[in-house]
């Protein structure tokens, strides 16, 4: 079956609370798991990077539904393609806070990164959870 990966940057209308972003993450981790998606969100300076891996017609389906989701705006596609295997199958929807990578809140500007460099960020958050860490967002 195809796997594809898909990166999108995106600006949060309002910068989230904590419950806020666990209710996001309470509905993305059970939609995901049910369809058979994986991946990574970062949330920092007001900006959402996300990578969705999974069935073509899932991904699709679902990215068309966080397109039209009034908690952020600005939503810019930065990689969608076919991959040979998934690199964050640990996680349904792992959440890594920038501020959990050691810099500033401002040193994050996911707008200007190339697919390669959100690839290896997003690896590099990925590096710091723990398997299926997702109850301590
Ligand atoms: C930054 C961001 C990331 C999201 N990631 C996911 C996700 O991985 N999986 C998911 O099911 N919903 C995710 N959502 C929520 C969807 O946009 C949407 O609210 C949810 O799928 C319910 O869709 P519906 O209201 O059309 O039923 C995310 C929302 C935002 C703002």
């Amino acid at each position: 079956m195809a796997l594809v990966h898909l990166i999108y940057v995106s600006r949060a209308v309002a910068i989230p609370s904590m419950d806020a972003i666990v209710t996001l993450l309470d509905g993305a981790r059970e939609h995901n798991r049910r369809m058979g998606l994986s991946g990574i969100l970062c949330f920092g300076n007001g900006c959402y990077l996300q990578i969705l891996e999974g069935a073509p017609v899932v991904v699709n389906r679902l990215f068309r539904r966080i397109m039209a989701d009034p908690r952020h705006e600005d939503v810019s596609l930065l990689e969608y393609r076919e991959v040979p295997q998934r690199h964050f199958a640990d996680w349904h929807m792992g959440y890594g806070p920038h501020a959990s990578q050691g810099q500033s809140e401002e040193a994050f500007t996911p707008y200007r990164f190339s697919p390669e460099e959100a690839l290896v960020y997003l690896q590099r958050v990925a590096a710091h959870l723990q398997p299926e860490a997702q109850l301590a967002p």
